[in-house]
């Protein structure tokens, strides 16, 4: 067997200086000698159904394979997003409650087999579709989280062993609708999001308009509202991402806006004495780059720096831009490369494999891209060029029973 992977994997080595390909060749063979595998992980996959989903993902020299090896009904019904706590072996997953008067937060302790034990399962205010861990990694810590249906940011303390708490939480409300009055009838937090320096919490609201902004005290872990970031009416914030070049002492942000299917820039300033932070947009264009023309209807959904700090990678939904070769309507991905002033170039619109792409994650070796279809209850598996960022080929896939909202690795 070991043979029969070195025979195939050198066949493509030819090109790498011989010595470092023998080397390699005696590496992978152990490996694969050990283990029977050459790469192998875990993906969690959270859907709409009621489920959490672990799937195994292993690659041989020639193929991947994508099986589910667990599956849990804990987090139901409606589980939209998962927070992974890998350090402490926590993961926390997110029921959105799209038909009931609560949404719920769930915690369990990920086993080294990938399958889940769950510590805690909590009623929430409806609607958590986002969460984000902050506070010191040795100190208290808390869970942040963005209610999309209740119109509300709650946070909540959390214990080494899984265990949680209510801590505080936020109610939002409009005086009168946004400039998009259908999908900004009420406030709609749709994602907790640390900067950098651990500081501050931000919280994209996609009916008020608004980046919100918080500090927090070290030991509470009570929130301060701080002053927000304005966007123009009608763009409806998502989701954001922090990027810090690894030369500057330059801080970035990034903002999808869903409604006018943009991506904008903003070079972002610390104020003194933890009072906030201040951006100065310097990059705006629709999330089809500058190049293509963006179809109607594009809803653009997540947006992702590289582990590798390179490139930043946003969904679209609903842009039906390609056609498969199956014959199926495709949504896209969209690469951009970051330049040295913050400003993105852009790279390639790939297709998403199926239809809308809400969720994906980009693995630490950077040479996967694993995308959540919701439309198709799909999860595909992408190939992607570390150099380029061009993402190439789909290399497995996997159904789930329900649309799935969130898929991220068990990956440290
Ligand atoms: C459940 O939802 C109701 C109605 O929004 C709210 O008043 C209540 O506080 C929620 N329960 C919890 C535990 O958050
Ligand atoms: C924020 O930055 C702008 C320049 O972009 C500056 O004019 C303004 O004074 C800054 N605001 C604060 C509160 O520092
Ligand atoms: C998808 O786009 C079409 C326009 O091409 C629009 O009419 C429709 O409302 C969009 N659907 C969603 C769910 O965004």
């Amino acid at each position: 067997m070991a043979n029969v992977l070195v025979t195939q994997c050198t066949a493509g080595w030819r090109l790498i200086d011989h010595h470092i390909a023998r080397l390699l060749a005696l590496a992978l063979a152990s490996l694969a000698y050990l283990s029977g595998t050459a790469y192998s992980t875990n993906l969690f996959i959270a859907d709409y159904s009621g489920f959490v989903t672990t799937a195994a993902l292993t690659s041989t020299c020639g193929g991947y394979s994508l099986e589910k090896t667990f599956t849990t009904n804990q987090c139901a019904p409606n589980p939209s997003w998962l927070t992974a706590d890998l350090d402490r072996g926590l993961l926390y997953c997110l029921n959105e409650g799209l038909n009931t008067v609560n949404g719920s937060l769930s915690s369990f302790t990920v086993n080294t087999d990938g399958s889940l034990k769950l510590v805690q399962d909590t009623k929430s205010i409806n609607g958590p579709v986002s969460g984000a861990l902050y506070g010191s990694a040795s100190g208290p810590r808390g869970i942040a989280l963005a209610h999309y249906g209740g119109s509300a940011v709650s946070t909540w303390v959390l214990k080494n062993n899984g265990a949680f708490t209510l801590n505080q939480h936020f109610d939002y409300t409009l005086s009168h609708p946004g400039a998009v009055p259908d999908r900004q009838d009420a406030p709609h937090e749709h994602e907790a999001i640390v900067d950098p320096t651990g500081q501050y919490i931000l919280v994209p609201d996609l009916g008020a308009d608004l980046i919100r902004v918080f500090s927090y005290d070290q030991k509470t872990l009570k929130l301060k509202t701080l002053d927000p970031l304005k966007v123009k009416p009608g763009t409806g914030p998502r989701h954001a991402a922090f990027w810090q070049p690894t030369s500057s002492g330059k801080t970035y942000f990034y903002l999808v806006a869903e409604l006018a299917a943009t991506v904008t820039g903003y070079s972002v300033e610390y104020l003194s004495n933890g009072k906030g932070l201040n951006f100065t947009q310097i990059y705006s264009s629709p999330t089809y780059g500058d190049k293509l023309k963006q179809p109607p209807g594009n809803a653009p959904a997540e947006i992702t720096v590289s582990p590798d700090n390179r490139f930043i990678v946003i969904s679209n939904r609903n842009d039906t831009y390609f056609t498969l070769p199956n014959g199926k309507k495709s949504d896209s991905i969209s690469t951009f490369q970051f330049q040295n002033d913050g400003k993105l170039s852009f790279v390639q619109l790939a297709p998403a494999g199926g239809s809308f792409p809400r969720h994906f994650s980009i693995n630490k070796a950077c040479d996967l891209i694993v995308i959540g279809l919701q439309n198709d209850n799909n999860v595909v598996v992408m190939q992607r060029a570390i150099d380029t960022g061009l993402i190439g080929n789909t290399v497995a896939s996997l159904g789930v029973s329900g649309n799935p909202t969130c898929v991220i690795f068990d990956e440290k």
